[in-house]
């Protein structure tokens, strides 16, 4: 047998990737950022190469990985209103910038509590992303759930202040929100957190490196009462995945989300972030793509996006059977259906068309109101060419979705499920119930619909459970 050359290799890496969704293109509508030019991605490749080997854990050894993070701190501190004693860390997403900035808000809590043993609350509108209530699961903080207004999708600042506590650790807010795409009223609630002595994270991971291009309402660092700001280079910073900043105008801030030991014989031990070893070729490639576009650049490419979701938004006042849920705020577009038609089938059917719309369930409210099922658009310059696509697909999905009837998830398979304790099952029995469901570990049915119904039908502690039990599947090693 010949050897194999590193070419070999290559393509058979790349083979792997023949059953993904594009990545390039504008019709994976979630996920991946495209900004439609063919130097960034070069570019984005040689600066990560050029730094593949060094280690962020330590600035010391990697003084050019230290000045890189800076200068992408400054970057982000420059366009969303930094002043001059802000800082910032670079994180490795948007999940990890939201996990620090609430141990940087529970470690600030428990200092100015001392000898209060509640537990800190975290005040989330329900469309907060998920992340805050993975944080608040690892670093045992209560969520306290703030319903938003049905038809704007945004919290309300009364709701907020009639939360406030002195069990408050943090506020959040988005700019905008991932599920609807909408601006909360950052500088209201921001001003009521400020007034209780409470902290105000703004969540600007997925529009941060937009929004400033856009002429929006006041959303940033420099807004009275916002203490911390994320947000994501790996979206519309489009830089490749790993990198994100979480930035602040509280030097103190940093404190409450770092590690330090010396507390064990191997090398002092120094972390900002949660990770150990780092990665510092997706910062140098953020690095790389924001020098390289510039502010110019960056500005350009925010108003193709926004141009074509405003053509997009206009265009869908033309197709039956659905209608936008709030007023998109950026590049972010969510689709609720009417009149008979599901959204769940018109992903399916827009799937089939080669397109990525992601399905959003219908979600209950703590005050009883229900936000509809949506789908969700990601609008990137990529897209921008292609939006008379988009809607004549969308118009033709929208036809055959409609005809089909709703997905009902089996009944038995719900009343079976309502009895059972989710932390009791083990991986044999979540198997079953997978299997019983169609779900068996082979590769997902081609019409996702009924999943995202059954899904949606059960409570919601075993439906959690059974999409752990869906990866637990999918990430079983062919021996
Ligand atoms: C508003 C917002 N926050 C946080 C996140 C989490 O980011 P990541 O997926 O990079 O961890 C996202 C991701 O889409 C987001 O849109």
């Amino acid at each position: 047998m010949t050897p194999r050359t590193p070419r070999d290799v290559l393509a058979e890496l790349t083979a792997l990737t023949a059953e993904d969704v594009p990545t390039h293109g504008g019709a994976t509508m979630a996920y991946v950022y495209d900004s439609g030019l063919a130097e960034v991605d070069g570019l984005a490749a040689a600066a990560q190469a050029a730094f593949q080997w060094t280690n962020a854990l330590d600035p010391t050894a990697f003084p050019s990985v230290a000045r890189v993070e800076d200068d992408l701190v400054a970057a982000g501190l420059g366009l969303l209103g930094g002043g001059p004693a802000a800082v910032g860390t670079v994180t490795s997403g948007g999940t990890e910038s939201c996990l620090l900035a609430v141990l940087a808000a529970r470690t600030r809590w428990r200092a100015t509590h001392p000898g209060d043993d509640r537990r800190p609350q975290l005040l989330l509108p329900v469309t907060a992303h998920a992340a805050f209530r993975k944080a608040a699961h690892l670093f045992d903080l209560a969520v306290v759930d703030v319903g938003v207004d049905q038809v704007t999708c945004r919290v309300r600042p009364g709701d907020v202040e009639q939360l406030l506590s002195t069990r408050t650790a943090l506020v959040v807010v988005s700019a905008p929100s991932y599920p609807h795409g909408v601006l909360d009223p950052v500088a209201e609630v921001a001003a009521l957190a400020r007034a209780a002595g409470v902290p105000c994270h703004v969540d600007a991971c997925i529009g941060g490196w937009l929004l400033p291009f856009l002429d929006p309402a006041p959303f940033d660092l420099s807004v009275p009462g916002v203490t911390s700001l994320s947000v994501d280079l790996h979206k519309y910073g489009y830089a490749p995945k790993g990198v994100s900043l979480l930035l602040t105008g509280d030097p103190e801030f940093r404190v409450g989300h770092g590690y330090a030991t010396a507390g064990w014989p191997g090398y002092p031990v120094v972390n900002p972030t949660l990770a150990g070893t780092r990665p510092a070729g997706p910062m140098a490639a953020a690095w790389a793509v924001h020098r390289w576009l510039g502010t110019e650049g960056y500005r350009r490419l925010a108003r193709a996006a926004r141009t074509a979701t405003e053509q997009l938004v206009a265009g869908l006042a033309a197709v039956p059977g659905v209608r936008v849920v709030g007023e998109p705020a950026t590049t972010l577009v969510a689709l609720a259906g009417e009149d008979g038609l599901d959204v769940l089938h018109l992903a399916d059917e827009m799937t089939a068309r080669g397109w990525l719309l992601q399905p959003q369930p219908p979600f209950d409210q703590p005050d009883g109101t229900r936000l509809p099922a949506t789908l969700h658009l990601t609008v990137t310059a990529a897209t921008a060419d292609r939006v008379p696509a988009l809607l004549a697909d969308l118009a033709d999905a929208a036809r055959a979705a409609v005809q089909l009837p709703p997905p009902v998830p089996d009944p038995g398979l719900v009343a079976a499920a309502e009895g059972l304790d989710p932390a009791a099952l083990t991986v044999a029995e979540v198997d079953g119930l997978l299997a019983f469901a169609g779900l068996d570990g082979g590769p997902l049915p081609a019409r996702m619909a009924p999943v995202h119904a059954l899904v949606a039908a059960l409570p919601r502690p075993v439906a959690e459970r059974l999409l752990t039990g869906v990866l637990d599947r999918v990430y079983r090693p062919t021996r």
